[in-house]
């Protein structure tokens, strides 16, 4: 178990990281995640050993590596910007950290090809310089480089946020395989909560140096602890006043609190079960993406609430249309 404890991090004068607290599990995939600028990367980089914090430990089961030197702390790193040797062959990369630590010539070859035809790289692949490579066989490399030293630990900074969407959701799902063979301990930055939501045991949500949450996937989407969590997870309605004041949400609603509720948990068809609050709106937009149409609804005082509906070729609303709206009680969030 990695435990940060009371963990400071200051540049000069600047308090990049505040008393963090956190705990990620052996075999964990473990993301941080948040805004850009939040101090994710310099969390990340106190853990490997590139940053001493200012206060506070790191240990690892239980050893305080807080200032323990890089090398010595059996995690590897794979970087947004690859960081490999540019003139090498994809080999020599790969075998880099090996030859450092003097492993035979057998030794080495049998773990290069081995790794990299997990991580798909082709054996004639192996014989190319780097920067012959694309963008995703780059980050493989990567990767590969980091896995052949079997570190306990790896950490990953926004490993795929140089390549296109396409390849982004390729890769990802194959980190996310490979992690569950390895069973290796992954702590996982990015600001894409897509990425993060879709990839991770638990993420932690930071905002300016601080942790705003904890949780699994679904507890930091359904059950967002703070007005900050719910607005940088997902897209989400904002109650205004006028519509709680003007609607059966005031019994709902607690006075003095700003509620919001996830886009796709406001309904056009009427919903099941108690509880459930029924406004009347308008269609004032509706943009159709085949799989499913957003709409923006107008409801009273003019609260605009955006939803999103399966095309399932049974019912279309078009713009001007009246439409009741559904609103599950338990899904609104109060801050
Ligand atoms: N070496 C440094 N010297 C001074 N300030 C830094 C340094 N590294 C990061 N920072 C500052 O610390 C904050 C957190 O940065 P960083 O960890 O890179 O954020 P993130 O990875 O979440 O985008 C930012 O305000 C950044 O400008
Ligand atoms: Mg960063």
């Amino acid at each position: 178990m990695i435990t940060f404890q009371d963990v400071q991090i200051h540049f000069g004068d600047f308090h990049a990281v505040k008393n963090l607290n956190l705990n990620i599990n052996e075999g964990e995939f473990f993301t941080f995640l948040g805004p850009s600028g939040c101090g994710k990367t310099t969390i990340l980089r106190s853990l490997v050993g590139f940053i001493s914090p200012s206060g506070g430990n790191i240990t690892l089961d239980g050893r305080d590596i807080t200032h323990v030197p890089i090398e010595k702390r059996g995690i590897g790193m794979v970087f947004q910007s690859y960081a490999l040797f540019p003139t090498m062959n994809v080999y020599e990369n790969i075998a880099f950290g090996m030859r450092v630590k003097k492993a035979s010539k057998a030794e080495i070859d049998k773990d290069v090809r081995e790794i990299a035809r997990k991580v798909d790289l082709k054996d004639e692949q192996l014989f190319k310089k780097v920067s012959e490579l694309s963008g995703g066989q780059q980050q493989r490399v990567a990767i590969a480089r980091a896995l052949v030293l079997k570190p306990a630990i790896l950490a990953l900074d926004e490993p795929l946020s140089n390549l296109d969407a396409k390849l982004r959701v390729q890769l990802r799902n194959e980190l996310k395989l490979l992690q569950k063979q390895f069973g290796i301990t992954t702590i996982y930055v990015t600001h894409d909560q897509e990425e993060a939501l879709t990839l991770s045991d638990r993420i932690a949500v930071f905002n300016n140096g601080v942790v705003e949450q904890v949780g699994t996937p679904q507890e930091v989407y359904d059950r967002s602890q703070t007005e900050f969590v719910c607005n940088f997870i997902g897209d989400i309605n904002r109650l205004e006043p006028e519509l709680i004041e003007n609607s059966s949400l005031k019994q709902i609603v607690k006075p003095g609190k700003i509620a919001y509720v996830r886009n796709e948990k406001v309904s056009l068809l009427p919903l099941p079960g108690e509880g459930v609050v029924h406004l009347q709106g308008e269609v004032v937009d509706r943009e159709f993406y085949g799989l499913y149409s957003k709409y923006v609804l107008k409801a009273a005082g003019g609260t605009l609430l955006k939803t999103i509906e399966k095309e399932n070729g049974l019912e279309q609303r078009k713009v001007g249309d009246r439409v009741d709206i559904y609103i599950n009680s338990e899904h609104i969030l109060q801050y």
